[in-house]
């Protein structure tokens, strides 16, 4: 079976991101998010990065209209039914989106593949709240999902090969690389990225060094295009704290405990970028300025 039909589940960030890779390579894309509002929110981020993308000669006009009259918006459910792919990327929480997946199995057909964009969280443990655990896994995109090149391809021990290949395939016609992995909690970029960040964080409470050269060290060092203290404000402290207490309790390893310091940042909604603080101040967005934290 072909994948034509898109259907994308939550428009935030990575929802909207994915929907609108997904129809610049030709895919017809349902989205659905629960409020009118948030549709609206997130189809505004997706016309600012066509904007960009048209900007900067990635896209000409006729490529941003044909891709954007390939979206669809919606806020009910059974407006994916004719989906041969449904990719759920809602709020990080399990119980929520095992609920959604079991109130897809009422309206989709039994063919239909079943991904969730999740970063941490079990592939499997969703997987078995439907009645296609063998047409189901776990599709892991990138912030920002139209630049990034990766996507990581995730299987559960349940999962079909033939379902798992056409889903792998389906990453390269988005444009991207895909990256094989099994459900194992942090698949490879947050198993090896999220301890990096932590020590960062760790780096600053100890004194190592200041915020910017902290940043600095690990930019013209390693060739890194942000350092990790800027990285951590640009995916939120919240999400990185949230991944590293669901690692943590997997492994049980020192490595994937959030320090104190983020801990507390996140305590006092200093989340990053999207709340206008983390370990920078962003009230002037074009330049930041390091906090003053320890
Ligand atoms: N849509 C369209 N275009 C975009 C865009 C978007 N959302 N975001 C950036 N761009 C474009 C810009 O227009 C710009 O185009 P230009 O080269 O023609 O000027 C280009 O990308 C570069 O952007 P900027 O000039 O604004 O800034 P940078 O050069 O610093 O690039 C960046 C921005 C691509 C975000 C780069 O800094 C980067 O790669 N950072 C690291 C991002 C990263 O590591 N992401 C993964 C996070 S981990 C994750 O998502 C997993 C989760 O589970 C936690």
């Amino acid at each position: 079976m072909a994948i034509e039909k898109l259907g994308v589940v939550g428009c935030g960030l990575m929802g909207s991101g994915i929907a609108q890779t997904a129809a610049q390579a030709g895919l017809h894309v349902t989205v659905r998010e629960v409020s009118t509002e948030l549709i609206d929110k997130g189809f505004a981020n997706i016309d600012k990065s066509l904007a960009r993308l048209l900007q900067r000669g990635t896209l000409t006009a006729v490529e941003r209209d044909a891709a954007r009259n390939r979206l669809q918006r919606t806020t009910k459910l059974e407006d994916l039914a004719g989906c041969d792919l449904i990719i759920e990327a809602i709020t990080e929480q399990l119980a929520a989106k095992r609920e959604l997946f079991r109130a897809l199995d009422q309206v989709c057909r039994p063919q239909t593949i079943y991904a969730s964009n999740t970063s941490s969280l079990s592939i499997t443990e969703m997987a078995v709240a439907t009645r296609r655990p063998e047409c189901f896994v776990g599709l892991h995109f990138f912030n920002p999902v139209p630049i990034m090149k990766l996507v990581e391809v995730i299987r559960t021990i349940a999962t079909d090969p033939r379902v798992y290949e056409e889903v792998a395939a389906l990453a390269g016609r988005l444009g991207k690389t895909a990256v094989r992995t099994s459900d194992r909690t942090g698949f490879v970029v947050n198993r090896l990225l999220v301890p990096y960040l932590l020590d960062a964080v760790r780096a600053l409470e100890e004194g190592v060094a200041a915020i910017p050269d902290i940043d600095q060290a690990m930019k013209l060092g390693c060739g890194h295009p942000m350092g990790p203290l800027t990285l951590l404000d640009f995916v939120g402290l919240d999400t990185t704290y949230y991944i590293a207490n669901i690692m943590y309790d997997e492994f049980k390893e020192r490595r994937f405990a959030p320090p104190p310091l983020l801990k507390r940042m996140v305590t006092a909604g200093w989340n990053g970028r999207k709340s206008g603080r983390g370990f920078y101040d962003y009230s002037d967005p074009e330049n930041p300025k390091p906090m003053a934290l320890v």
